[in-house]
């Protein structure tokens, strides 16, 4: 399977990514993620991403394709991925579309977790992540069993320094202004599904294999 998840900031992608990685046994490949990684390891990549992601602003595609391509071409990534993040633009999907091409590779499908602005808000104010194993938390709506360290490896708990409201709007800006015309794009190609993004985790998961899978037991 290789799938692509669109969506607004906090719609939950990196949430149900992690799942169905779990569920499929293929590797989550979240741009957000690895990005934070260089920046944590203040690597090249990381000291010139870091202004970018802080003001909310997307990271130059240059960077950002190169990353990914390398974290594509890994072993464990040959026969399928979610790709949570990426691409971001159409630019981004072109040069995806090309690369996997050129691998004789194609996606299977797009699936698109959608969530109103408010939501979006709401949602990332109470995100917590653990430093360490990257498992995601929700103050309100997906609490740890003890506050501020994670259930799976009991390391702390932290808030993303992009997780401010400032920065969250102009996150949501951006999406709007640039990766929201992707769906066309994916629409276009016929790979599109739009799935509501509001109600339980398990119910938006449900949904995605619905989208994916096109049996409706899921339903
Ligand atoms: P990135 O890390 O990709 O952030 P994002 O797209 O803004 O998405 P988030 O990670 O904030 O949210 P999510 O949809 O994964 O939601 P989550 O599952 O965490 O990007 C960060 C920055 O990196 C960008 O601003 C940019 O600078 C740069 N960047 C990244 N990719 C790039 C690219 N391709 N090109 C250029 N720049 C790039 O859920 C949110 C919260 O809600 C959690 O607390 C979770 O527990 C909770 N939750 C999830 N589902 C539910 C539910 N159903 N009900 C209740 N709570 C829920």
């Amino acid at each position: 399977m290789r799938l692509v998840l669109l969506g607004p900031p906090g719609a939950g992608k990196g949430t149900q990514a992690q799942a169905l990685a779990a569920r499929w046994g293929i590797p989550q490949v979240a741009s957000g993620d690895l990005l934070r990684a260089a920046v944590h390891e203040d690597s090249e990549l990381g000291r010139e991403a870091v202004g970018y992601m802080d003001r909310g602003q997307l990271v130059p595609d240059k960077l950002v394709l190169k990353m990914i391509a390398e974290r594509l071409r890994k072993k464990d990534a040959r026969d399928g991925f979610i790709l949570d993040g990426f691409p971001r633009n159409v630019m981004q999907a072109e040069a995806l579309a090309a690369g996997l091409e050129r691998a004789g590779r194609k996606l299977d499908k797009v699936v698109a977790v959608m969530l109103p602005d408010e939501e979006v808000v709401k949602r990332i104010s109470g995100r917590r992540t653990c430093r360490n194993c990257a498992a995601m938390y929700h103050v309100i709506f997906e609490p740890p069993a003890k506050a501020g360290v994670c259930d799976k490896c009991g390391e702390e708990l932290y808030q993303r320094e992009d997780d401010a409201e400032e920065t969250v709007r102009e996150r949501i800006k951006v999406y709007h202004a640039t990766t929201r015309p992707l769906l066309d794009h994916y629409r276009r190609l016929g790979l599109l599904a739009q799935v509501d993004g509001e109600g339980r985790i398990d119910e938006v998961e449900k949904r995605i294999l619905a989208a994916v899978t096109g049996d409706h037991d899921y339903d």
